[in-house]
């Protein structure tokens, strides 16, 4: 495999370009305006800028970095001979299934459709495209070129060949893959966003404030970062449909989410794309903690 496309050059989709790139891989990068392209672009240069800084990368290699990703502004021209698309639109079911028609479409059958959604059953997606079984999810983690672990999710009809291709290249990127299967949440967000809804529950109970919370799991558990500040980190609005995928997905209370979490995504706090969540990421009042009844 070498000529990959990546759809969408938001947070998750720059940095899966970005880090195939660092390996070599050509990249197509694709989204639907030249803006949302070049949003993407100025960051990837920025996350090379601070891999060269910090000596991890050289000047020549960020360059070849750069070089090696491609823009397009529609999925025709950026899938034409990949070997491998992944999509990573938006978080949105409807948005994917067009997508995937489209890539049915516009594809060769032997190039392998993977999706990074962190919640979308990829057995629904695959069944958008005349051959199934090269559906496959491949679930990166936030930042992307630092984060070491790839979700590899298999649909109930991706293939054992398209599975083991696409474990064997998560290794080519130095990254660790895990095979799961398709349930509500795979594996890393059953386990991670229960933790994240009760944190959350925790604050809305009024047992500790969020410094308080955030505290404890990174100094008592060793988390780089709490889990509100990974919420806000993560979004809270991605927090919250992951949830409801849980608890429709499973018919199981213990999935609710926090009417918390519901009133704040509903007021448009998001976390730090918004600019504020549990924490004001305004320029002045940086990181610092949104003063809230539920404080103590
Ligand atoms: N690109 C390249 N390098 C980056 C980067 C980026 N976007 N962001 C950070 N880095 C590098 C830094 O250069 C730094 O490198 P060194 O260790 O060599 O110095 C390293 O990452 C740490 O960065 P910082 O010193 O700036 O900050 P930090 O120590 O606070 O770490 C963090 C930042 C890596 C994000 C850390 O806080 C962390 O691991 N947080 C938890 C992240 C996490 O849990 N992610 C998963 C979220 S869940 C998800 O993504 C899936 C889902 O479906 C919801």
């Amino acid at each position: 495999m070498k000529n990959i496309a990546v759809i969408g050059a938001g947070t998750m989709g720059n940095g899966i370009a970005h880090t195939f790139a660092q390996f070599g891989f050509r990249v197509n990068l694709i989204d639907i305006s030249k803006e949302n392209i070049q949003n993407g672009m100025n960051t990837i240069s920025r996350n090379l800028d601070r891999m060269v800084a910090k000596e991890k990368i050289s000047e020549e290699q960020k360059k070849s970095t750069l070089d090696h990703i491609t823009t397009h502004i529609d999925i025709p021209s950026g899938v034409k001979n990949v070997d491998l698309v992944i999509e990573a639109a938006t978080e949105n079911l409807k948005l994917k299934l067009q997508i995937f028609k489209q890539l049915d479409s516009n594809c060769s059958e032997k190039t392998i459709l993977a999706t990074n959604t962190s919640s979308i059953s990829i057995t629904q997606i695959a069944a958008e495209v005349s051959n199934p079984g090269r559906v496959i999810g491949m679930h990166f983690m936030n930042p992307v070129p630092v984060m070491k672990l790839v979700e590899i999710i298999r649909g109930y009809n991706t293939s054992d060949e398209v599975t083991n291709s696409i474990m064997g290249l998560s290794l080519r990127l130095n990254k660790v893959p895990v095979e799961v299967n398709d349930y509500p949440g795979f594996v890393a967000n059953r386990i991670l966003m229960p933790m994240i809804n009760e944190a959350i529950e925790t604050l809305y109970n009024g047992v500790a404030g969020v410094n308080e919370i955030d505290t404890v799991m990174k100094l008592g558990m060793a988390h780089p970062m709490g889990p509100l500040q990974l919420a806000d980190f993560i979004g809270l609005d991605v927090c919250l449909s992951i949830l409801e995928v849980m608890y429709n997905g499973f018919k199981n209370p213990k999935y609710a989410p926090s009417p918390l979490l519901v009133n704040m995504v509903t007021a448009g706090k998001y976390g730090i794309k918004s600019g504020e969540g549990f924490y004001d990421y305004s320029e002045s009042k940086k990181a610092e903690k949104v003063s809230r009844q539920f404080d103590k």
